[in-house]
């Protein structure tokens, strides 16, 4: 009985910090600017703060409760699948002060669950937990890429020197070999982490930090935006499409190159990864490196694979759960770190920054595992696979450290980079 209502409490308070940087993160934002489609790429805020009410009241109330749905009548509108963003700003969303009310009134519906239940096998609870910590990434996203003021009601934490030394060009060897990948049975993870499963990889390289903004820098202003042979032909008619000649975020000034922060603009720092690059742009520039994209089995290996132990970390540096000075993960670093500012948080190969600071695109296709089972939805993975999505590894600074692990899979389209997304290059040994 113990045991259960310390679980109870300690979940009621995993949820309260959620909410409470849920709401942090549109604290200062006009209810215009909340309740606005800024992009077809983006929700309007107030859609995902309905959609997070939504999801807990699916899942926590009615599935592991066994109860009904609060306004089963919102229940189309905000169901991410059968909703897609671009039409979003189209409905009848409630507006900002009735998705608080939503939002609070689930809430209470779920403690009362949690009370009368206890946790159960904590899974449902932890989906609803990250699916709420996963959307405010989302909600960041839609905030940078509207470049809405002022920034949210966070703290900001002190950003760390940059160590010198590191491009992104630098790599460490991974030895060939056979290694496990995927999450394994036990603990919270995704359907598409499952199943665990061995692979044997030749040998490879790869960077020991993500490409910076000073290499990205050098390839911008070396033609890398014009040289049709680096570019694959789907990669290039995008480009030519939308008039791509930077990263986005960023724009050069009379006093050089800025770019946009959750803050508003600041010049480029060179030490950082650079962030808001398609995986278009990503291929390009590994191919001008005489390099490739890592397949997401190879970055899987460099970051969790000890070679010495034959065994997976859970994490690059082991077992214990992401902390600042191992990762920049949590929001509050307002953006990347420089490269190689956590030298604690290397992989057993000597790879830095494998977590945290930029979702990095691989070349491999976002598709299930042999032996996937969907699981608790089909939606959640299965519908996106073998649909031209490409896989991306490791978080970002605006990933929630419990919602981030290195069997982690996120996927988008190769032309979308409204996502902070980087890369890391790999080569053939
Ligand atoms: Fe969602």
């Amino acid at each position: 009985m113990a045991a259960t209502s310390h679980a109870v409490s300690a979940a009621a308070a995993d949820l309260a910090e959620a909410r409470e940087r849920t709401l942090a993160l549109i604290a200062r934002l006009s209810d215009e600017d909340v309740e606005t489609a800024h992009s077809a790429l983006m929700s309007p805020l107030v859609w995902d703060l309905a959609h997070i009410a939504a999801y807990e009241d699916l899942w926590m109330v009615c599935r592991f409760g066994g109860g009904e749905l609060l306004q089963p009548e919102l229940a189309a509108m905000y169901d991410a699948f059968e909703t897609p963003r671009a039409v979003r700003g189209d409905l009848p969303l409630l507006d900002r002060a009735q998705a608080l009310d939503y939002l609070a009134e689930v809430r209470e519906r779920t403690l009362a669950v949690l009370e009368r239940r206890g946790v159960g096998d904590g899974e449902l609870f932890e989906l609803v937990l990250r699916h709420e910590q996963q959307h405010n990434e989302t909600m960041l996203q839609a905030i940078m890429l509207a470049r809405l003021l002022p920034a949210p009601a966070l703290r900001q934490d002190p950003r760390p020197a940059a160590p010198g030394g590191h491009t992104g060009l630098e790599s460490v060897e991974v030895p060939g070999g056979p290694c496990r990948i995927g999450a394994g049975r036990f603990g919270f993870a995704y359907d598409n982490e499952r199943p665990r499963h061995g692979v044997d990889l030749p040998a490879f390289r790869i960077g020991r930090t993500p490409i910076t903004n000073a290499t990205w820098l050098t390839f911008t202003e070396g033609g890398g935006y014009e040289r049709r042979e680096w570019w694959s032909d789907e990669g290039w008619s995008w480009k030519e499409d939308y008039d791509i000649t930077h990263p986005g975020g960023w724009a050069r000034g009379p006093a050089g190159w800025k770019q946009w922060r959750l803050d508003g603009w600041a010049p480029l720092d060179p030490a950082e990864p650079v962030v808001h690059v398609s995986w278009f742009e990503a291929d390009a520039f590994a191919r001008a490196h005489g390099a490739r994209l890592p397949t997401e089995a190879e970055w899987e290996k460099a970051a969790t694979w000890d070679q010495a132990a034959g065994r997976a970390h859970r994490y690059p540096w082991g077992a214990e759960p992401p902390c600042p000075h191992r990762a920049n993960l949590g929001q509050t670093g307002f953006g990347p770190h420089p490269a190689g500012a956590h030298p604690e948080g290397a992989s057993p190969c000597g790879a830095l920054g494998m977590l945290g600071d930029v979702w990095e695109w691989t070349s491999t296709e976002f598709d299930g595992y042999d032996g996937f089972v969907a699981h608790p939805y089909r939606e959640y993975s299965e519908v996106f696979f073998g649909d031209g999505y490409k896989v991306l590894r490791g978080g970002s600074w605006a990933s929630r450290e419990r919602a981030t692990t290195a069997t982690m899979r996120n996927w988008d389209l190769p032309l979308r980079r409204q996502i902070f997304s980087g890369l890391r290059l790999a080569w053939d040994a």
